[in-house]
């Protein structure tokens, strides 16, 4: 599975429930890379969409507390999912939030990285990728600029 996330300075991820902010370009690379594809989600992050389920994609969305969940597949634990995950031929996307990109990160061997350079008051994070002796960077672009921010994509790797 591949964990997909945007991080700020502080490796925060959001912020009141929302996004830390709008970045058009990561937007349209998230698309890109997830569409006709499986996401994975909890429910609060399934929540925050305007607009629900992802469209052209597999939603899983995972909560103790809603076992129906309109668009989606529900399931109650992580432990459910990952047996759901094992009949899945295709990639797998886990796209957060704190709380099920916490619990995932073990099971994946990628995570697709947008570092944000600012800092953002964040409420939400995620570890520092940098400081995990298992995962090591296998990618990264230029800086480049969207709505006014300067952002990275950085792509990493479970090491052997
Ligand atoms: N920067 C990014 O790339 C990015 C991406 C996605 C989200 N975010 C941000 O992340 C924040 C949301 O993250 P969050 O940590 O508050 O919430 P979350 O991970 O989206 O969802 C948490 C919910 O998932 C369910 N859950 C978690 N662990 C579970 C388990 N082991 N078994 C069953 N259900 C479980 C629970 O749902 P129930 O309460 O229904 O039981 C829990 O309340 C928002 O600010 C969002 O914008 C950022």
């Amino acid at each position: 599975m591949t964990l997909i996330l945007v991080a700020d300075n502080d490796w925060a991820i959001g912020r009141n429930g929302d996004l830390l902010t709008r970045l058009p370009a990561d937007m349209k690379r998230f698309r890109e890379i997830t569409t006709g594809h499986t996401v994975v989600m909890g429910r609060k992050t399934y929540e925050s969409f305007p607009k629900r389920p992802l469209p052209d994609r597999v939603n899983c969305v995972i909560s103790r507390t809603c076992t129906d969940i309109e668009g989606a597949e529900a399931f109650g634990s992580i432990e459910e999912f990952l047996e759901y995950a094992k009949g899945v031929q295709d990639e797998i996307f886990v796209i957060g939030g704190g709380e099920i990109y916490r619990q995932m990160l073990p099971y994946c061997d990628k995570a697709i990285i947008t570092r944000v350079y600012e800092s953002f008051a964040g409420d939400t994070f995620f570890t520092d990728m940098d400081k995990l002796d298992d995962w090591e960077i296998s990618e990264a672009s230029d800086i480049i600029e969207t709505n006014c921010h300067k952002i990275r994509f950085i792509n990493y790797v479970r090491k052997g």
